[in-house]
């Protein structure tokens, strides 16, 4: 008798045991450390030369926070204008990246609720098309290479602009940026420049956005300092893949203020030239619902 009830304890204990692996906060945060390692290897020079005091800091408190849950992270606002400014290449670049077709071929009509997937480059996240919390494709390879040859490009044609950026961000640390945008400037504020979670382009791993020299967004606050790198940008970006993804004057489609630090790579050079010449948001080119949330 007392045995069977020594076997009926040590099964609740197996199975409690079992609920507590398959956490997938856990599992994700040991995913992300055993290929945050290869990761780090895999790091270009460009990527990894030194940063600024404030940027050095943002990265030690990520390093540090990535062994906790994501949940858990408590992420610093610096005082800026515009957006989240946390991430940097060297901390968020976690994950094994997902491969991405290069197809360009724009998709079927497509419906507001969740971002079509299977669209590779050509997907559209925003306000009216999100992606699933457990959706955690790291930094697409491809988009990095093409983006460490712009940073450097530009860098060698004089303009101020710092290896260090934010890119990747997964669903809670998109979650934790935006909640404190929101306690910070209110909801309806938060909603012009920050995404909820799950409707971040970051979140595909194909968006990025450049910093100055000082860890400022590339074109925010004090526009006029950097008024040629911005415009140099704007007209060049889809030489490397990548187009300005919010654009002045197609706020009310594509859902947010004018980002002009903000990349979404596209998949090819071609793909990007062809929507960069068509003067149309991403929601505009391929004829998707954009604007503002649906409730
Ligand atoms: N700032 C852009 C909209 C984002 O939060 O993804
Ligand atoms: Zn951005």
């Amino acid at each position: 008798m007392s045995k069977k009830i020594v076997y009926a304890l040590l099964g609740v204990m197996a199975i409690a045991g079992c609920t507590q692996s398959n956490n997938p906060e856990i599992t994700t945060t040991q995913t992300k450390s055993t290929v945050r390692t290869q990761n780090t290897q895999m790091m270009t020079s460009v990527l990894t030369e030194t940063t600024t005091q404030t940027e050095s800091t943002a990265i030690k408190s990520s390093i540090v926070t990535t062994s906790s849950t994501e949940h858990e992270q408590s992420l610093p606002i610096q005082k800026r204008q515009h957006d989240e400014y946390i991430t940097s290449s060297q901390t968020e670049t976690s994950q094994e990246p997902k491969q991405q077709s290069n197809e360009s071929t724009p998709p079927a009509e497509n419906k507001v609720g969740m971002a079509d997937l299977s669209l590779g480059y050509s997907v559209i996240v925003n306000k009216k098309h999100a992606l699933p919390a457990d959706y955690a494709p790291g930094e697409d390879e491809q988009a990095r290479v093409h983006l460490v040859k712009l940073i450097t490009d530009m860098q060698n044609l004089g303009y101020d602009i710092s290896n260090s950026y934010s890119g990747y961000r997964s669903y809670y640390v998109q979650e934790n940026l935006y909640n404190n945008y929101v306690y910070r400037d209110g909801k309806q504020a938060a909603d012009t420049y920050s995404a909820r979670p799950g409707h971040s382009e970051h979140q595909t791993g194909l968006a990025y956005d450049l910093k100055t020299s000082n860890g400022e967004l590339l074109g925010d606050g004090n526009m006029s300092s950097h008024t040629e790198a911005v415009n140099w940008l704007a007209t060049h970006a889809h030489l490397y893949g990548f187009i300005i993804r919010y654009q002045a004057g197609k706020e009310y489609v594509t859902g947010y203020s004018a980002e002009p630090w903000h990349l979404r790579y596209v998949g090819s050079v071609e793909h990007a030239t062809q929507i960069y010449q068509s003067g149309l948001s991403l929601e505009e080119y391929y004829g998707v619902p954009g604007g503002d949330y649906a409730q």
